[in-house]
């Protein structure tokens, strides 16, 4: 875990406006920055960014947050990515709270950072062999550029080459501090009994990176370059501490964005693949490396798009293999669609041989759904045998049972139904088969627990509609709005007795949903109030900067909303013309939002008494004139506040 000190330091050392400026062009508006939505396709600039907040805000998607929060949304990093993402740009050192850790698992932490630091050395060193030295640019460079690639492309993917001498890399490394032990457990080197200097794994191939989803080297994939070898086309980095190749996808680190954006990931089977279609244009694509589709790898796609296309080549003899891989993605929720490119041709050569709009266009239309896919494919196997034609359909229904989701199955046995002419009853007749034999071949595996969804308590739209929920809703958020955003202010206030007195708004608020007794409506406010409560106990204010740092989603959102608003995207000081501040006359602001959301709350309890009356009425006769009582008194003291905030009463409630 990252330390509560790294954390501070980070958040104090970066700037959201360098951050986001990676990702999107700012210009100046006033003293905050705005610019094209990096989430939506615009023409009007509609995403903010102010640096004296240090927050951001997208008014098109309605996301917004702190840098660490814009990072997690763009590259789709998780918390502890984003920061070390930050931290590594920023050159801040990261420390691990490791207490709770025992010494074990302390030693195989620094095991792992120093693995990933190895990946780092090597990586810089075979691409510095690549361009800089005469072997690598005679042999790896010209290779590449052989295979058509460009310069850019070849730093994009971080390309590099291993050196024909035996251990070339080993003895860089050492000399540069690392032991035996640490290079042979990255699997870079070997030490056998008769070379005690070591022997490189890789040799003279070239090299292409693996990278994880954050982008930290995990091992390699080396191509060997002379064709009539008899040794193994691709050389790859074994099972390690850190490379754990059913959780890794090939080129996910540099498609990522590509593939929440287009919202659709393209997956190939080859280095090569992926590398020649970013070339053309299209980079929303990973390869499974020659592997068979893994769940961890499907879950990884999965943070980024349900949506995936299967390239396969034209002459592809694994193509039945990959039923496997269908059924996987079916069974994870995804969605699917199958290509087959022409004879000959796999998406490298395809890719090299059109124009980007050619091949763009080529796999959108081209993919056809997985039964389409499935039943030409098995159909064609089947010739007129009636008993092979029943088996390729018993097939395609089988897939069809591993989508999870009751209405997506029903779509698509009616597309079964129609294609072959069957009756939808008997496919569901053979879909509940193939359930019983699904459940029988995983009864005895352990069922991988199941979260149960997560339940937001979010008002109804008829609730909503209703005006006093929406109005105390309204004024409940307005309050802690006013806490996020002023929360350390200090009023000025005079007691009963005309005492001077100070106090902070945010317990001059706090105080007031206390006398009331306040049931949130919202359970993020619930959330807030709670953090701020903490704080007092420990003598600290905690506002909108606090709760920037807390990370938790919906609060930065409402932070981030609290803070920015849209009149924030244009330049109101260039034109003499300044928005009322709602900071301007914070002492009298407060007071009047606490009186109503007062009213309001009240309007609410008497609602809320008059509902039960009926009930009352019949069994209880003391509760029901209590009521009524109580609801006279709350109805009187609701007329006399609308008095102090000078409104006409409103009698219907
Ligand atoms: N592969 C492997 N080991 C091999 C052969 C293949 O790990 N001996 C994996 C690699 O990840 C490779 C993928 O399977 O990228 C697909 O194999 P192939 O189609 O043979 O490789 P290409 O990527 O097409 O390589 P190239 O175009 O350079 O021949
Ligand atoms: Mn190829």
């Amino acid at each position: 875990m990252i330390s509560k000190q790294t954390i501070d330091k980070i958040f104090s050392t970066i700037r959201v406006e360098e951050i986001v400026g990676e990702y999107v062009q700012l210009k100046r508006a006033g003293s905050n920055f705005k610019g094209l939505s990096p989430f939506h396709e615009e023409k009007s600039p509609s995403f903010v960014v102010s640096p004296s907040k240090q927050i951001w805000k997208d008014f098109s998607t309605g996301k917004g947050g702190t840098a660490i929060s814009f990072l997690m949304e763009i590259e789709n990093f998780t918390y502890p990515e984003a920061l070390r993402h930050a931290a590594k740009k920023y050159a801040i050192e990261i420390e691990e709270d490791r207490q709770e850790f025992s010494e074990e698992a302390k030693i195989a932490q620094t095991e792992r950072d120093i693995l990933y630091k190895i990946h780092e050395i090597a990586n810089d060193y075979f691409q510095n062999i690549l361009w800089e030295n005469e072997e690598g640019r005679s042999i790896g460079l010209s290779y590449f550029r052989e295979r058509e690639l460009k310069d850019d492309i070849i730093r994009k993917f971080q390309l590099g080459y291993s050196p024909e001498k035996k251990n070339s890399f080993t003895e860089y490394a050492i000399e540069k501090g690392y032991s035996k032990e640490i290079l042979e457990k990255s699997g870079l080197s070997i030490f056998p009994e008769n070379s005690p200097a070591g022997i490189d794994r890789f040799r003279e191939r070239v090299m292409f990176p693996i990278h994880s989803f954050s982008g930290r080297v995990l091992g390699f994939g080396a191509r060997i370059l002379k064709n009539n070898i008899k040794t193994a086309k691709y050389l790859n980095s074994p099972e390690t501490e850190i490379y754990h190749k059913s959780n890794v996808l090939y080129g996910l680190n540099q498609s990522k964005q590509a593939i929440s954006r287009k919202n659709v990931c393209l997956l190939v089977e080859g280095y090569m693949d992926v590398i020649s279609l970013h070339l053309s244009g299209i980079e929303n694509v990973v390869a499974s490396s020659g592997t068979s589709l893994t769940t961890e790898q499907i879950k990884l796609i999965k943070r980024l798009t349900e949506n995936v296309t299967i390239l396969f080549d034209g002459d592809n003899a694994g193509i039945k293999a990959s039923f496997r891989s269908i059924d996987m993605l079916l069974a994870e929720g995804m969605n699917i669609r199958v290509l087959l490119f022409p004879e000959g041709d796999d998406p490298d050569s395809f890719a090299r041989k059109h124009p980007q709009d050619y091949v763009e266009k080529f796999i959108e239309n081209e993919a056809t759904d997985f039964i389409d896919f499935k039943a030409e494919i098995l159909l064609k196997d089947a010739g007129t045998d009636p008993i092979k034609k029943a088996d390729a359909i018993r097939n395609i229904v089988k897939s069809v049972s591993f989508v999870q989701n009751a209405l997506k199955k029903e779509v698509y046995l009616k597309e079964v139904s129609n294609k072959f002419g069957l009756s939808e009853q008997s496919l569901f007749n053979e879909l509940d088969i193939q359930k019983q034999i699904t459940q029988n071949q995983t009864q005895h595996q352990p069922k991988e627990q199941q979260k149960p969804a997560k339940l937001e308590i979010v008002p109804q739209q008829a609730e909503l509609e209703d005006s006093v929920q929406f109005n105390i809703i309204h004024q409940e958020n307005k309050l802690i709005d006013t806490m996020l955003m002023f929360g350390d202010m200090v009023l000025e206030r005079q007691d009963a007795n005309l005492e001077k007195y100070e106090i902070t708004v945010i317990e001059e608020i706090l105080h007031h949903f206390e006398d009331e007794n306040y049931e949130f409506q919202i359970p993020t406010n619930q959330k807030i109030i709670e953090n701020i409560k903490i704080g007092i106990e420990n003598e600290e204010i905690r506002a909108g900067n606090f709760f920037i740092t807390l990370m938790d989603e919906d609060i930065t959102l409402k932070v981030a909303d609290a803070l920015l608003s849209p009149d924030d995207l244009s330049d109101w000081s260039t034109r003499n013309i300044f928005p009322p501040a709602i900071g301007d006359h914070l002492a009298a602001e407060v007071e009047a939002n606490i009186l109503i959301h007062k009213y309001y709350y009240i309007h609410l309890l008497i609602r809320k008494m008059t509902a039960d009356l009926e009930n009352h009425r019949e069994n209880n006769p003391t509760a029901y004139f209590d009521s009524i009582k109580k609801i006279m008194m709350l109805t009187e003291f609701s007329r006399q506040l609308a008095t102090k905030l000078e409104w006409s009463p409103i009698t219907k409630v």
